[in-house]
């Protein structure tokens, strides 16, 4: 089930208490990104997406509100993934530390294909794992998986959002933190890799996306399964 809502509104009235087996999502990282630049007319491809471009008190209070209908509704000592990146990982982690996660460690996602930024160019970005309580319920096999994942981006002119993700980044945590039949939940939609990938390995998906344009292409992602 996927909604065309705010995901901390949907959480409230349509998620209960200690229901979802995994959560997989990639807020907004409030970087007023629009998208990489067009070679031609320099501009972004896309407008900025919802809530990314919010004072830091605004947003750290958005925040605290999606974490903790997350932490809610997640079961205890099932798995958390949230993707962020090196700018606003010190905030994110300590949020959900202060939410009452327990973090496990960092992945660092390898895109391959390196991205904007003069400085280094970026080519990584960050996913922070985390479990729902002490007690951890599933174990991640550490002898066959590292933390560093090497898995190519989707390159700019092939986007359908400015801050699109791979569903193959996603199908190792849905295959490590869950079961066949088990439920995923993704509070940031996009354009819904998490959905694809969680329902390909047949799990069962539920999820957020606040605006029409984005929602439209998970719904018509999906339907093409
Ligand atoms: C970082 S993007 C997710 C991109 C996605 N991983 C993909 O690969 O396409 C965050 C998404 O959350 C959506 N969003 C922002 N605020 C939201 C809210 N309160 N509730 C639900 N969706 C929201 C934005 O419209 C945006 O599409």
């Amino acid at each position: 089930m996927i909604y065309n809502m705010d995901c901390i509104e949907g959480a409230k009235q349509l998620i209960e208490d200690n229901s979802v087996d995994l959560i997989i999502t990639d807020p907004p990282y409030n970087l007023g990104f629009g998208g990489t630049t067009q070679t031609r007319t320099k501009k972004p491809r896309f407008s900025i997406i919802a809530n990314d471009n919010l004072s830091h008190r605004d947003y750290q209070r958005f925040t605290f509100q999606w974490l903790y209908q997350a932490y809610r509704v997640l079961k205890p000592g099932r798995h958390i993934y949230v993707c962020i990146d090196w700018r606003m990982y010190p905030f994110m982690v300590l949020w959900m530390r202060r939410i009452g996660f327990i973090t496990k460690n960092c992945i660092v996602w390898d895109k391959v294909n390196m991205g904007l930024g003069w400085q280094y160019r970026f080519r990584h970005e960050l996913v922070i794992f985390a479990v729902k309580g002490e007690r951890n319920v599933r174990r991640i096999s550490t002898r066959s998986d590292s933390d560093v994942w090497r898995i190519p981006r989707i390159v700019g002119n092939k986007t359908v959002h400015p801050t699109e993700k791979p569903a193959d980044l996603m199908d190792k945590m849905i295959l490590n933190s869950s079961e066949p039949g088990e439920l995923v939940a993704d509070f940031f939609l996009g354009s819904g890799p998490v959905a694809e990938a969680a329902l390909k390995a047949g799990r069962r998906i539920v999820g957020f996306e606040i605006d029409p344009q984005y929602f439209a292409i998970t719904q018509e992602r999906i339907a093409r399964l």
